[in-house]
Order: structure tokens, then sequence, then C-alpha cells
């Protein structure tokens, strides 16, 4: 959420800020911008178009530099708007047009005590020119400064309340950068040999093809950047040593290829991220969730311990996370037979919940930076519950630091805000999980390992088989696109599934859709079912097939036209108002990972139809962290 660089260096840096910020644009693109020090002032370039367009203006200008800072932004405080675009520059009491600008500030993150603070600096004279908390930073920052900004940054975090990672540059100091962090993640990358640069950034893909030297910044951190050398200090402000990390950063990753969207390269990539996920896999053992030795953490536990410890688990997660929490409690129920329950992360970490010491703390996510999950991880810590596992896609997470054990999803980068192969790799992990637990309750035969172990192995194939429908999906999204609403249903395993098609239908198309388990439609929803609301139906040859069968008969009998992913041998044939696709044969408990990818496909192809801006989708930002 909102993507930082910056960078001192004794060469232009302008083309590294700005291609650093194409590839954190995904993170957040309500509006972009660059301040740069010009040898004598500071100057600065923003836009409320695309980092595309922020490019071609800093070309126009003519905008060169040795030092500077650049932001994409996801808007919390404050319109999408050139006023409230970063970066942001100080306006003290004496400042006129030609002083002001002492210091310009870039921030992702949430100051909580902005208000207070605003009303500080006002009654100082500070003039506010937008409605950000970031404006706030700039003039704290000002307020403290004479003459060193490290020393001034270092005050004003200390007044600080919420999550942030910034980056300052001040106009006195041409060839200096600060950045610091709390609860925002920052990385400092380092010049390879001629190159003597520092860079800062809020995520190391910012600097790929940049450098690959990365020292990640900790909690609390304040890093001082110059030309060839930098300095890190802890929040008690001792200066400390932070490793040096050589970093294999994919540009391709952001790189189209034969795709016309991200979202579409990462659906069909989704083969290939299982078996990346699975590689190795001989056996099912809980050593499979202990900690990588190559993560270096100093809270590592041994699963087996862990696992034979709990009597209950306890899932949280956010969005498309929580729906693979939802698959993996029904599989960790099945399999192992311990007591399952799955929380939205924003939900539980402020309810009253009842602590348990033997629960296993699941917590599942992409980036591995969602403030709500971290959140909910720290307040079950909190709690008492140490037992704490990351199901996650990005090892140098903060929700990877911060669990016990951890099982690193390998999906690669996921660029598309819309999130598919990072659930079903997800699902894979989560899938291992439930039979990890099974296996240290001694509930796992070795035919049954070795029957589950087989068909997780094919899944690549049968995902492979299944992304060849897709131009059944371009057809259906033709009759998609003209709707306003949609329902989509499925029964168990599969309710989860409808859910996340729900969501990616509506968070990249804009059709509103919602999902139920089939057997509670006749408890309300099917009011509202009419010819102009496609349902969309999953259906599995599973136990549950001849109760989804009479549901759909509930929702023809309306009127209702039915979109219908049946597995072979289940029987539904296509007629008038029900439309068949047949998918490969049933995959037991494996099939949600499957039935998923119709889906995302249905999703995708419906937001094409309609021109949405399907990677980055209004109002939404990859990776939220900012509650
Ligand atoms: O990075 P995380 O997995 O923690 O993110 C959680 C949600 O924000 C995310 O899954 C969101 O719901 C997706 N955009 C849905 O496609």
């Amino acid at each position: 959420m909102c993507g930082i660089v910056g960078a001192v260096a004794s060469k232009d840096i302008v083309g590294t800020l700005v291609q650093g910020l194409q590839r954190l644009e995904y993170r957040g693109y309500d509006s972009c911008g660059v301040a740069v020090h010009t040898g004598s002032a500071l100057q600065r370039s923003r836009s409320t178009q695309r980092v595309a367009e922020l490019l071609a203006q800093v070309q126009t200008e003519a905008l060169q530099a040795h030092t500077g800072i650049a932001h994409t932004r996801w808007a919390t405080h404050g319109a999408p708007s050139t006023a409230n675009a970063h970066p942001h520059f100080s306006h003290g009491p004496r400042a006129t047009a030609a002083t002001a600008g002492r210091i310009a500030l870039v921030h992702n993150g949430i100051i909580e005590n902005h208000d207070e603070l605003r009303h500080a600096l006002a009654a100082r004279g500070y003039a506010f020119v937008s409605q950000t908390d970031t404006e706030v930073i700039a003039h704290l920052v000002d307020s403290l400064y004479d003459g060193d900004l490290l020393t001034a940054v270092q005050q004003a975090s200390a007044q600080l309340q919420g999550a942030y990672a910034i980056a300052v540059v001040a106009r006195d100091e041409p060839h200096r950068v600060v950045g610091a962090r709390a609860g925002s993640p920052l990385v400092l990358g380092l010049g390879k040999g001629e190159d003597t640069a520092r860079y800062l950034a809020s995520d190391a893909l910012a600097l790929a093809g940049v450098t690959d030297q990365i020292v990640y910044l900790e909690e609390g951190d304040v890093a001082d950047l110059s030309l060839a050398r930098h300095q890190v200090y802890d929040a008690q402000g001792q200066r400390v040593g932070r490793a040096v990390h050589t970093v294999q950063i994919s540009g391709a990753a952001a790189e189209l290829g034969p795709y016309r969207h991200f979202m579409q390269k990462e659906i069909f990539e989704q083969p290939r991220a299982i078996s990346d996920t699975l590689e190795g896999l001989e056996s099912v053992m809980p050593e499979l969730f202990d900690a990588p030795a190559a993560l270096g953490k100093t809270t590592a536990t041994s699963a087996w311990r862990a696992f034979k410890a709990i009597d209950r688990v306890l899932i949280l997660g956010c969005g498309t996370s929580y729906l693979a929490g939802c698959v993996a409690k029904q599989w960790i129920e099945t399999l192992a037979g311990i007591p399952t329950t799955v929380e939205i992360a924003s939900e539980y970490r402020y309810r009253d919940s009842v602590p348990h010491p033997s629960t296993l703390v699941v917590c599942i996510s992409q980036s591995g930076e969602t403030a709500d999950t971290l959140a909910a991880l720290r307040h079950a810590q909190g709690l008492g519950m140490a037992h704490t596992l990351a199901i996650c896609n990005v090892a140098t997470s903060a929700m990877v630091r911060e669990c016990a054990l951890v099982y690193l999803t390998r999906a690669g980068v996921e660029v598309g805000v819309a999130s598919t192969k990072a659930f079903t790799t997800q699902l894979a992990g989560l899938f291992l999980l439930a039979l990890a637990l099974a296996q240290s309750r001694g509930r796992l035969s070795d035919a049954d390992e070795t029957a589950h172990l087989k068909a997780l192995r094919h899944l690549p194939v049968a995902l492979q088989s299944v992304l060849a429908l897709e131009p059944h999906l371009i057809a259906w999204a033709q009759q998609f696109a003209g709707k306003q609403h949609a329902l989509f249903l499925g029964r168990g395993l599969h309710y989860p599934v409808a859910c996340e098609g729900a969501l990616k239908l509506k968070e990249i198309s804009y059709i509103h859709a919602e999902a139920y388990p089939a057997g509670e439609l006749k408890h309300g929803p099917l009011a509202l079912v009419t010819a102009d609301m496609p349902v969309v139906a999953v259906a599995p040859n599973d136990a549950l097939l001849d109760k989804l069968k009479s549901n759909l008969q509930e929702v023809r009998a309306r009127g209702g036209v039915l979109y219908v992913l049946a597995d072979a041998h289940t029987r539904i044939e296509p007629s008038e108002g029900v439309h068949v696709i047949r998918m490969p044969e049933h995959y037991g408990l494996l099939s949600p990972m499957l039935h998923t990818l119709p889906l995302q496909l249905l999703a995708y192809h419906t937001a094409v139809a309609l021109g949405t801006d399907v990677d980055k989708p209004r109002n939404l930002a990859k990776s939220v962290t900012v509650e």
C-alpha cells in the first residue's frame, strides 16, 4: 500500500526513482510524485495520473538530480489530488514562497496522532495545504530541524504514533536521505562496485536491476544515507549493524510477457507456482513447517513439538487469504480431527475472545505485511498463544519474522491486485498442514499419505487442463458483462470457493456479487433470483452433489439462469437456462483448487469486456499495510 523510493548518488537518479515507482505502482496508484535536490533547493513533480505520465512530466521538465525521494500513493487521508500527493514539503512559520520547502517527505502508513500534532504545529505558524497525515510529519521534522536531518527525524519519530515508513530530504543537506520505519517495511539498497549510491525503498522489488545488495530495516530503525555510506540506528538511537543480503530480485516479475494483464499472467502461472511450492516434497512431515534455516530466525522452534502441544487451531487472515483459511478449516477437521476456527483478522483483533494457550495460530497472508493480520497475530500472542505459523509468500515479511513456524509459498511476485496464484499456493500449503497435523496425531496411514501426495503432484497437470477451458469462460463473461449483480453458490469445501469467485468478480469488474452456501438460498437470497441475476454454481461430484442439485432446481423454478461448473459424471447437462462447463475428473479434497481457476477467468474476462483497469481496480491496492 503506497510505495517509496529514495536515492543519493553521484549520477542522475530521477530515472531510477521513477522506474522504482513503476515497479511499486501496483501497491497504490491514486497519485505519484518525486522530489529532488537541485543543489540549492528542493523541486518536486507530482501527478494524479499513473507513473507513466509522471515519467513524461519529469522528462518534459528535464528534472535531473543526485538526491531525491519518490512515492506512489493509496489515499487514506484526503482524496487523490495533486495537493495530497507526496512528496510533501514543510511550510514553516517564517516561510515565504521562496523559502518554503526546507524538508520534503514521503510516507507509507497512517499517523494516528496527526490531529493533535497538526493543532500544535498550526499554533506555531505551520501552514497546511493538504488533508494528509503525511504533511504533519514534514512540518514536525522541520520544526525539529537544526541543521542535522538525522536528529530531526529521530526526534520526530519519537512523537509519531501509528505505523509508518518515511523517506526525507532537507534543502540544506544536498547529499543526504534519511529513512525510518515503524510498522511498515523499508529496505536499503547499496550500490555495487563503482556505484557508490545508496537507495531506500519500501520493497526490494523497486531496486530490481539497480542493486541486489539489500539491508532490511527492523522496527524502529532510522537509516542515514549519503554517498558511499550508510548508518542504521535502532529505536533507542544506538548505532546498529544490519546484515547485507544478496537478493535475487527478478525484474521479470514485473514484465507482462505475452499476456494482456498481470492477472491473466498470474492465473496462467498457477500450474508452475503449485509445482514450485511442492518442489522436493517426498513425504508429509511437520518439519515442512519449521522456519527455513536461511531465514536466520532466533525465535525458531520445532513444528513437531508445537503440533504435539496443540489441541486446536485458530486461522487468521483477510480477504482471499481468509477464504483460504475457510477451506483449510474443513481439511484440518476432516483429516486431523482438530477443532479449527477461522477469523477475519480485522474482527479478531478487536473482539473479546477466549484465549487458549494450546492453540496453533495460523496467519495466512500473501504479502506478510497486512496490517490487520499482523495486529491479530500480535493480539493472539499477547493473549498467551505462542504457537504461531505464517503461511506466506514473502520470506522477508514482518509476518514471517514474527511467527515461530513458517511455510513459504512459492507463488513468485504477484502484481495484480486481485489475488490468484497466491490463493492456490496458500491452499497447497494448507492442505499439507492438514496432512502434517494428521501425521502428528497418528491419523495419516502410509497408504493415505501416498495417495494424497500423488494427487498433489498431479495438480499442475490438472490445473493446466482447467486453464484450457478459457474460451468457455470468455463466452460466459460476455453475458456477465451486461449484468448488475451475480450470485455464487457452493457447498462444503466449495462454499469458500464460491466466496472467492464473488470477491474476484466484484473486485475487478465492479459487478455486485455475493456468495452463499447453496442450502441457505431458500432462507432469504432466493428472493433476489430473476432472469437478470446470473447464478454461478460450483458443483463437484462430492457427497453434497444431490443436495446442490435440488438447490439449483429451486433457482431454475424461479427463472434464474444457471452457470454450473460440473465435474465429470455429475449428470448435470446443459439445457435452457442452464450453462455447464465440464471440469476434469473429481479431485476429491483438492477439488477447491481446480474450481477456483474458472472463477478467476470468469472475473478476469468480465472485467476485460467491461474495460476496467484489471490490475489496478479502483479504490484498491495490493498489500493493505494500513488499518
Ligand atoms: O497480503 P494478504 O494476503 O494478507 O492480503 C489480504 C487481502 O488484502 C487480499 O487477499 C485481498 O482480499 C485481495 N485483493 C483479493 O483479491
